[in-house]
């Protein structure tokens, strides 16, 4: 007698599943678990758990059991089969840094830096993310909602399964708790998972120009205390680096987050080394994150602190950035990297994960393994959704895609084609670009 699940996932090439647990291997290193996920870190993330001809049994959403294709289906049976098809099947894509609650795009703004104008000129001048604040407090609600659902729809076309997303373009009471409330709606209606970050700090509002304290009281004071009350957001962040919030400023603002229960996460020493990197680390921030200019210190008291560093290589790219994240010395000081598409409409209009795994590879220098462990279970070690996701292994949720491309190594290698076939989330098939049953 066969044992009943939901649905089988057979004829995979490949199976990622980020998991090399699986295979006996087990972590070298030792990092703080915070969350329902363990990360992979230092050099234990070279390794993302290839099950080559494995096949996968789905049951009430979870994962029951990952084997040889042969082995699993003299076990199980299944009403429903998915058939990838020589392809690759990995771990719904975690984007652990977004910010899709905007109303207008700012394509005039990269234009204007490939004319050489810079992003912290474009925000001097009233531009960058006050464009996005103008925009948002004259947009409708229904607007804003009809915007985000289009982002989401895409995060799931490009594989992301489950999301971080931020406030951070209303910078008022009112707009801050709309932007989150329009993210708790999304949430309970798609099928993309939403953690939510107030970003109330992401910059000092123009009518606070000559009196910034004012306006960090306002944050402290208000907008955190409901945001936690009300149940809004599980984190906040704050915008920490040259022409935005200094350290001080973030630190009064990251204490004030803490008091009322808040999990922090710090945009962090993206523009300048202003020391942001350290600051995460004396609040104990769960992540910071851009860090291309974090200095060597920044790094080691990270690494003593348990702060996940998330990577944005899409604003490397987006912003002309000549330099990036200094991944090695990431790596050798045991840190567990995370990458996401920090998708906003100023510096990384990207939603595709696949080509964040690209931009990890040609231009952070990672390899597929490093990168895809960064975009799948490593990201989703720094949130704090229930059960574990971003790999693919038996108590895991069946949150995954079926790539159409025959191994791992086509992410990166093949580029400006989306290779997602199927999504499926929590059992379900929730995005297919051809007839997923077999
Ligand atoms: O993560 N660096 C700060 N915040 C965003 C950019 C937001 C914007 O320019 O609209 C980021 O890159
Ligand atoms: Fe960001």
């Amino acid at each position: 007698m066969k044992e009943d699940v939901d649905v089988i996932v057979h004829g995979a090439a490949e199976v990622v599943t980020c998991a090399p647990e699986l295979f006996g291997r087990e972590a070298r290193h030792a990092w703080p678990a915070r969350g329902a996920v363990a990360a992979l870190c230092g050099t234990d993330q070279d390794d993302c758990g290839v099950w080559s001809g494995a096949a996968l049994a789905v049951r009430d959403g979870e994962i029951v059991a990952v084997d040889d294709e042969a082995a699993l289906l003299a076990r199980f049976d299944a009403p429903e089969r998915l058939d990838a098809r020589g392809g690759t099947v990995v771990p719904g894509f975690v984007d652990a840094h977004t910010h899709p609650v905007f109303a207008t795009t700012r394509e005039g703004e990269f234009d204007m830096r490939a004319r050489g104008a810079s992003y912290q000129e474009i925000t001097a001048a009233g531009g960058g993310i006050f464009s996005s604040v103008r925009a948002l407090r004259d947009a409708s609600r229904d607007e804003l909602a009809a915007k985000l659902d289009t982002h989401l729809d895409r995060f799931l076309q490009c594989g992301t399964t489950t999301i971080e997303a931020k406030s951070g373009y209303g910078l008022t009471p009112q707009t801050e708790w709309l932007a989150l409330e329009l993210l708790g709606e999304a949430d309970a209606s798609h099928a993309v998972d939403i953690d939510r970050t107030c970003l109330a700090a992401h910059q000092v509002p123009l009518e606070f120009r000559e009196d910034r304290d004012a306006y960090i009281r306002l944050v402290v004071d208000e907008i955190l205390p409901a945001v936690a009350e009300r149940g809004l957001a599980r984190s906040a962040d704050v915008f920490c680096d040259q022409g935005a919030y200094t350290v001080d400023e973030a630190r009064t603002v990251l204490a004030g987050a803490q008091a009322v229960g808040l999990d922090l996460r710090v945009h962090a020493d993206e523009l300048a080394p202003v020391g942001a990197a350290e600051l995460a680390a004396e609040m104990g921030a769960r992540t910071a994150d851009h860090l291309v200019k974090v200095s060597p210190g920044g790094i080691t008291a990270m690494a003593e602190k348990g702060v996940t560093p998330v990577l944005l290589p899409g604003t490397c790219f987006s912003l002309r950035l000549a330099e990036v994240a200094p991944v090695e010395a990431m790596r050798a000081a045991g840190l567990p990297i995370a990458i996401a598409s920090d998708f906003n409409p100023g510096t990384s209009y990207i939603p595709s994960m696949v080509q964040i795994i690209s931009l990890a590879c040609g231009l952070l220098g990672m390899t597929v393994a490093q990168a895809l462990v960064a975009a799948t279970r490593n990201a989703a070690s720094t949130l704090g959704l229930p059960g574990e996701r971003g790999m693919l292994r038996p108590g895991a949720r069946a949150d995954l895609c079926v790539l159409d491309v025959p191994n791992h190594l086509f992410l990166g290698y093949q580029t400006g084609w989306n290779p997602v076939d199927v999504v499926m989330k929590d059992g379900r098939v929730v995005h297919a670009r051809r007839d997923a049953r077999q």
